[in-house]
């Protein structure tokens, strides 16, 4: 792979109250090179979305990044003030909502909405801005956007209204997109296009990619390598092939079992048994150590370290699957 775009190192992001601190993003790192896709996988509640608004110091109150280090192309990130920041959300780098109602507002155009962060860093106006406009509804394959700049979010489908979510985040072609969950609303047919819309544009573009999901499902298709987290950490990494074919943490294991396949048909998605902890009440030892089948005392007792199956292949469990 080519120059590395992100760099995360031992970040941790805790919610901090007067009584308790969830330790929402702990001590994760990993790494994402230019053009590549990663995938970051786990259960709802495993600090997904928290990590990518860390990446971009957007994190909710009373949350906040207390350790670590996030390089973007070598920049600092977390000693950069808010204006500089400013400007690298929606330029540099973008992140795509998980639901495409929210991010958009419902009282101005879909024209409006794409044009505003184009001006913001084009510095452009009139017939230039209206024609990059255009010219980005176009990319993201909106039919006649000549006449759909003037509509409204309300009277677009669900599809249509992702790709104009799509079309703002790349408007100002980043270097890195964060695209969290952007399907989990759409339906199967409509979550296919726009997957394979993700990628062209990508190509196109030349971007970095992390595609957030807690579907295994799609990972095999969109991503190079793949981090998959559980309780606030990334327990594995592993370029994709080695995930699905050489799963080395029982978490990772757990969760490709619970993948529906096509032969064996069920009514219900199958789910990883049990729950995950508390993120404001972890015990010592391995977090996932309640619902693994294979825990013992150790690793009830002491946390795993992570330890390297191959080059790119590393693992935070005591007794990987070999
Ligand atoms: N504003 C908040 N205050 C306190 N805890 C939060 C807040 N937002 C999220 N969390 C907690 O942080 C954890 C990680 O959340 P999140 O990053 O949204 O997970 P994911 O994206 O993997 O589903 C969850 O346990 C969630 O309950
Ligand atoms: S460290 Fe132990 S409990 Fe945790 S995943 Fe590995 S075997 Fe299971
Ligand atoms: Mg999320």
């Amino acid at each position: 792979m080519g120059n590395r775009i992100l760099d995360v190192r031992d970040l941790k992001t805790y919610f901090i109250r007067r009584n308790s601190v969830a330790k929402v993003v702990d001590g994760v790192s990993f790494h994402v090179d230019e053009n590549e896709t990663l995938g970051l996988v786990g259960e709802s509640g495993s600090g997904k979305t928290l990590a990518s608004l860390s990446i971009l110091r957007l994190v909710p109150k009373p949350g906040r990044i207390v350790e670590g280090k996030i390089y973007l192309e070598g920049l600092d990130l977390l000693v950069l003030s808010e204006k500089e920041m400013q400007k690298l959300r929606g330029g540099k780098i973008s992140m795509i909502l998980q639901d495409p109602m929210t991010s958009l507002n419902p009282v101005f155009t879909i024209g409006d909405q794409v044009g505003e962060s184009i001006a913001t860093h084009f510095k452009l106006k009139g017939a230039a801005l209206g024609a990059r406009v255009v010219e980005m509804l176009n990319h993201v394959r909106i039919p006649s956007p000549e006449t759909r700049v003037n509509a409204y979010p309300h009277q677009m489908s669900g599809g249509m209204k992702q790709r104009v979510v799509g079309a703002i985040a790349m408007a100002c072609r980043p270097k890195l997109l964060i695209a969290d969950e952007p399907t989990t609303s759409l339906d199967v047919t409509i979550q296919a296009q726009y997957l394979e819309l993700l990628k062209d544009l990508q190509r196109e573009f030349g971007m970095s990619l992390i595609f957030i999901t807690h579907d295994f499902g799609i990972v095999a298709n969109m991503c190079d390598r793949v981090a998959v987290m559980y309780a606030g950490q990334i327990v594995e990494t592993a370029p994709v092939q080695d995930i699905f074919y050489h799963p080395a943490h029982h978490y990772t294991a757990a969760l490709l079992k619970a993948v529906p396949k096509l032969e064996n048909k069920v009514d219900r998605l199958t789910s990883v048994p049990g729950q995950p902890p508390r993120l404001d009440q972890l015990s010592v030892g391995c977090r996932f150590a309640p619902r693994c089948s294979r825990a013992d005392s150790q690793c009830n007792n002491e946390e795993p370290p992570f330890s390297f199956l191959t080059e790119n292949h590393r693992c935070k469990c005591w007794h990987p699957i070999q």
